[in-house]
C-alpha cells in the first residue's frame, strides 16, 4: 500500500509533460520569457537545483566515488531527465585529469545534445587560484598574496588565464573571486580575501573579474562567468570560527563591506555567492534586504544568486528561522536566492519536491520562480552553452603552458613580501653554506594551501610533478659554490581536529647548525579552509619558533620564510630573524620564486594587503580612527602593529617627491594629483605608490587615512616619471551622521610616500 502511495505521487508530480520543447541556439530575451513560459513548474524548480557531481557518481559498495570518475547513467537521467537539475559543481574527492572531466562533460551534457532536454546544464567549479582541480593546470598565489602584488594587470591575467583553463576542462562557471574583507585573521579563509582595504579588494576583485568573464559583454568559450562570494559580512565572524555571526554596523556594511561587490556587479559580473553565516542576527540566506532590495533593485544585478553549500537546510537545521526544511527553502528562495546548492543525492529530490509544493500552494509565486529561472537562463546564455555547452577539448593548447607558468611565477614574485632584512643579509651570496630547513621547506602543499588536488589541500599524491619546493629550488639556483642543505626540523600534523607539531630529528638540525652559515626558515600552518581551518591562537607553533631560538643561540643568520593563510604572531621571535619573508600561499611557482627573490635575481616588490598584528589580543587596522592611536600616557604611540598595511621593503627602492595637486573643480569635487617617482639604480626598479586620504573631521569619526589610489610602477635605470591620479568626489564621500553618503565640507589631507597636501572642499556633497 505505501509503495503504491508514493508512486502515485511521483506520478502527479513527475508525469509525462505535454508542453512541447521549444529548442533555442541563441535566444533573445523574448525567446527566454518563450521558454520560461513553456515549461513546467517541475522544469522550472529543476533549473533553480543545483547538485554535486558525487550525486551522480558511479560508487563502490562502500558508497566511494570510482577512480577513474564515471557518471552513473541512470543516476544522471534521474537529476537531468526527471529532475530537470539545472546546474552540477565540484570535482569527487580530488583533482582529475583534462580526459576525466571530458568524459564526464560528455555525459553531462548528452541530454541536451540528443535534444532529450532544452536547457543546457551549467557546470561551477572551485578554481580559486588556478584550475586546482585539474591535473597540470597552472596554480597561482592565493588571493591574500595576487592582493601582495597590487598590480590588477596580473590580477587580469590570472583570471584569464585561469577562465581558459576551466574551459579547457570544460567548465564555464568558476565560484570566484571571494571579496569578503580580510579584517578577522582568525578566520580561515583569511587568505582567500584580497585583503583589509575596501579600495584595493574593489580595485583586484574587478581586475579578476574582468580576467574571468572577459570584457566583451559576451562570454566566449576562453572565459567563464564569474562568482562573487561570499555576500556578504561571512569574513567578519566575531568569534573567527567559520560560518559564525558577525555584526556589522549599517555604517561599515556600506564603507567597507559593499563596495567591492558592488564594483564588481557593476562590472557584470554573472553570478554571486552568499554568506552561509549570520550577520546582525539575519542569516545570508535569509536576508531580503540585500538580496532582493540592494543587490538586485538597487545594484541592477541581472545575474543570479546561488546558495552555498546546504546552505537551504542550515536555515532549518542550524541558524533556526525555518521550523522545517520546506519552509527553509520557501524563506531562502523569497529572500531572493535563485539557485541552491543543495546538493547531494538524495536531499535534491526532497528540495524540488518542496519547492514544486511551495509554488502550488501559492508560498512561492510564480513571479519569482520565473524570475530566477529568468536569470539562470540569462546566464546560460551569456556562456553560449545553448549553442555549445561543450566546446570541446582541441582548442585549448596553452593549457598549463609554459607562458602561462611563466605569469603564474610573475604573480608569485609580486607578491611575496619582504618584512625585514637586517644589515643586507639578503640576498644570499656566493660562498655561503645554507641550511633550509622548518616544516614549508620541502612542501609543495604548504606553498599551495588549501583548495590545491584537493579540498583541504593536504593529500600530497596529487601534487604537480617536477615542480620545486623552496629547498629544491634553492638547491638549483644558488650556484656560485654556495651548498644547500635540508633538515626538515619540525613537522606539523592534525590531532583531534587541530594543528600540532613535534620536533624531527631535533639533534641532526642542531648539527647542522653549526655546519652552516644562513638557516632559511620555512615555517606557518598546514593547509586548511572552512571549520577544518578554525584555530584556537593567532600564535605561530611554538615548536616552529623554536628552530628560530636555536639557530640564533647558534649565532647564526636566520632568515625566516612565512608560508601562512593568516598572519601568525611571531612578535617574540621578530628580533631574532635577520630577514622575514611573506611568502602567503604562493602556489606552485612559490618555491622558484622566493629562490629568485632570496638570491637577489629578482627584486621584492610585494606589500602587505593587511595589517600585520603584534599582539593576539590586539587586532587593528590601518585605517583605524585616531583614538585607536592614544597611548595609556595621552600621546598618540598606541597604534603599533607588527607591520603595518602596505608595508614592504625592496633591495632597490625608488623616491616619490614633488606631490602636487590640481583641484579641477572645487564644487564638485574633482582633482587631480601628480607625483614624480626616480629610480637612482643602474638596474630597474618596480615600485607601488600609494596615494592616501585623510578627512580630518566629520559628523562621524574620520579614520586616520584611507587608501584612494595606487599604481604600481616599473622604471628603468635612472628613470623619472610623473603619475597622475584623477579623482571625482564619490572619492571623499562617507556616511554621515544621518546614515547618508556625503562628501562633507572641510579640510582633507593627500598623503604620498612622506609628503602631504591639504585642500578645502568649499560644500557639502550628497550622494543620496
Ligand atoms: C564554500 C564555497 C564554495 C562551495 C562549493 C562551500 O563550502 O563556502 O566557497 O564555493 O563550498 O565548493
Amino acid at each position: 500500500m505505501k509503495a503504491l502511495s508514493s508512486l502515485f505521487v511521483l506520478v502527479i508530480l513527475f508525469g509525462f509533460h505535454s508542453a512541447e520543447q521549444l529548442y533555442f541556439t541563441n535566444p533573445s530575451d523574448q525567446e527566454i520569457d518563450a521558454l520560461i513560459a513553456n515549461m513546467t513548474i517541475e522544469q522550472k524548480v529543476g533549473q533553480t537545483c543545483q547538485i554535486t557531481l558525487d550525486a551522480i557518481h558511479k560508487t563502490d559498495e562502500k558508497g566511494q566515488a570510482l577512480v577513474p570518475a564515471q557518471i552513473d547513467p541512470q543516476k544522471l537521467k534521474e537529476a537531468i531527465m526527471t529532475y530537470h537539475v539545472g546546474s552540477v559543481l565540484n570535482v569527487g574527492a580530488h583533482t582529475i585529469s583534462r580526459e576525466e572531466w571530458m568524459s564526464i562533460m560528455n555525459d553531462v551534457h548528452a541530454p541536451y545534445l540528443k535534444k532529450e532536454t532544452n536547457i543546457p546544464v551549467l557546470y561551477g567549479i572551485d578554481a580559486i587560484h588556478g584550475v586546482n582541480y585539474t591535473i597540470g593546470g597552472t596554480l597561482f598565489p592565493q588571493e591574500i598574496g595576487l592582493a601582495a602584488t597590487w598590480n590588477p594587470g596580473l590580477a587580469e591575467k590570472m583570471g584569464q588565464i585561469t577562465a581558459y583553463e576551466c574551459r579547457a576542462s570544460g567548465i564555464p562557471w568558476n565560484f570566484s573571486p571571494v571579496l569578503d574583507l580580510g579584517r578577522q585573521p582568525l578566520w580561515s579563509r583569511h587568505f582567500e580575501t584580497l585583503g583589509e582595504d575596501p579600495f584595493l579588494c574593489t580595485q583586484m576583485g574587478a581586475a579578476l573579474v574582468r580576467g574571468y568573464q572577459g570584457t566583451k559583454g559576451e562570454v566566449d568559450e576562453f572565459h567563464v562567468a564569474a562568482c562573487l562570494k561570499h555576500f556578504v559580512g561571512y569574513s567578519a565572524s566575531f568569534s573567527g570560527r567559520d560560518r559564525t555571526p558577525a555584526w556589522i554596523p549599517e555604517k561599515y556594511m556600506q564603507e567597507l563591506y559593499l563596495p567591492a561587490f558592488k564594483e564588481a556587479v557593476a562590472q557584470g559580473a554573472l553570478t554571486l555567492m552568499i554568506n552561509s553565516g549570520v550577520v546582525n542576527g539575519i542569516p545570508g540566506h535569509a536576508n531580503y534586504q540585500l538580496l532582493t532590495q540592494t543587490l538586485k533593485k538597487d545594484w541592477g544585478f541581472k545575474g543570479f544568486v546561488v546558495s552555498d553549500w546546504e546552505d537551504f537546510i542550515m536555515l532549518h537545521t542550524v541558524h533556526r528561522t525555518a521550523p522545517t526544511l520546506a519552509e527553509a527553502a520557501i524563506q531562502a528562495f523569497n529572500a531572493g536566492v535563485d539557485m541552491s546548492m543543495v546538493p547531494s543525492n538524495p536531499q535534491y529530490k526532497t528540495y524540488c519536491q518542496d519547492m514544486i509544493a511551495a509554488v502550488k500552494s501559492g508560498k512561492i509565486s510564480m513571479a519569482r520562480l520565473d524570475d530566477a529561472v529568468r536569470r539562470i537562463l540569462y546566464v546560460k546564455k551569456k556562456l553560449g552553452l545553448f549553442a555549445n555547452p561543450f566546446p570541446g577539448f582541441d582548442q585549448y593548447n596553452l593549457f598549463g603552458s609554459q607562458d602561462f607558468q611563466r605569469v603564474a611565477k610573475a604573480a608569485a614574485l609580486e607578491s611575496i613580501t619582504l618584512l625585514k632584512n637586517h644589515n643586507s643579509v639578503l640576498p644570499l651570496t656566493a660562498n655561503q653554506r645554507i641550511l633550509v630547513t622548518g616544516p614549508g621547506a620541502n612542501s609543495l602543499n604548504m606553498l599551495n594551501g588549501a583548495w590545491t588536488h584537493t579540498w583541504q589541500g593536504m593529500e600530497t599524491t596529487y601534487n604537480t610533478k617536477g615542480v620545486p619546493t623552496i629547498y629544491e629550488a634553492l638547491s638549483k639556483t644558488l650556484v656560485n659554490k654556495a651548498t644547500v642543505s635540508y633538515q626538515p626540523g619540525v613537522e606539523l600534523y592534525l590531532e583531534k581536529d587541530f594543528e600540532a607539531s613535534r620536533f624531527i630529528e631535533l639533534d641532526a638540525y642542531k648539527k647542522a647548525l653549526k655546519k652552516n652559515d644562513v638557516i632559511v626558515i620555512c615555517v606557518g600552518e598546514l593547509p586548511s579552509t572552512e571549520k577544518p581551518g578554525d584555530i584556537r591562537s593567532l600564535q605561530l607553533d611554538d615548536k616552529q619558533k623554536e628552530l628560530v631560538r636555536l639557530a640564533k643561540a647558534a649565532k647564526k643568520k636566520v632568515v625566516v620564510v612565512l608560508l601562512e593563510a593568516r598572519p601568525r604572531i611571531i612578535n617574540d621571535i621578530e628580533p631574532l630573524c635577520d630577514a622575514i619573508i611573506q611568502a602567503y600561499l604562493p602556489g606552485d611557482q612559490g618555491g622558484a620564486a622566493l629562490a629568485e627573490l632570496m638570491s637577489g635575481n629578482a627584486d621584492f616588490t610585494g606589500r602587505l594587503p593587511y595589517t600585520y598584528p603584534r599582539y593576539d589580543g590586539v587586532i587593528e587596522f590601518y585605517d583605524h580612527p585616531r583614538s585607536v592611536d592614544r597611548a595609556k600616557s595621552g600621546d598618540f604611540s598606541a597604534y603599533n602593529p607588527q607591520w603595518d598595511f602596505g608595508f614592504g621593503l625592496s633591495y632597490r627602492s625608488a623616491s616619490i617627491s614633488g606631490m602636487r595637486f590640481d583641484v579641477k573643480d572645487q564644487q564638485k569635487g574633482t582633482f587631480n594629483i601628480q607625483v614624480n617617482v626616480h629610480n637612482p639604480h643602474d638596474q630597474a626598479v618596480t615600485t607601488v605608490v600609494p596615494i592616501y586620504l585623510s578627512d580630518l573631521y566629520a559628523s562621524t569619526t574620520p579614520e586616520n587615512k584611507r587608501l584612494i589610489g595606487f599604481n604600481k610602477v616599473a622604471l628603468r635605470p635612472g628613470e623619472n616619471k610623473t603619475l597622475e591620479f584623477t579623482f571625482d568626489a564619490t572619492t571623499l564621500k562617507r556616511i554621515s551622521v544621518d546614515g547618508k553618503w556625503r562628501a562633507e565640507k572641510g579640510t582633507f589631507e593627500i598623503i604620498c610616500g612622506q609628503e602631504k597636501l591639504v585642500f578645502e572642499l568649499d560644500n557639502d556633497i550628497n550622494f543620496d
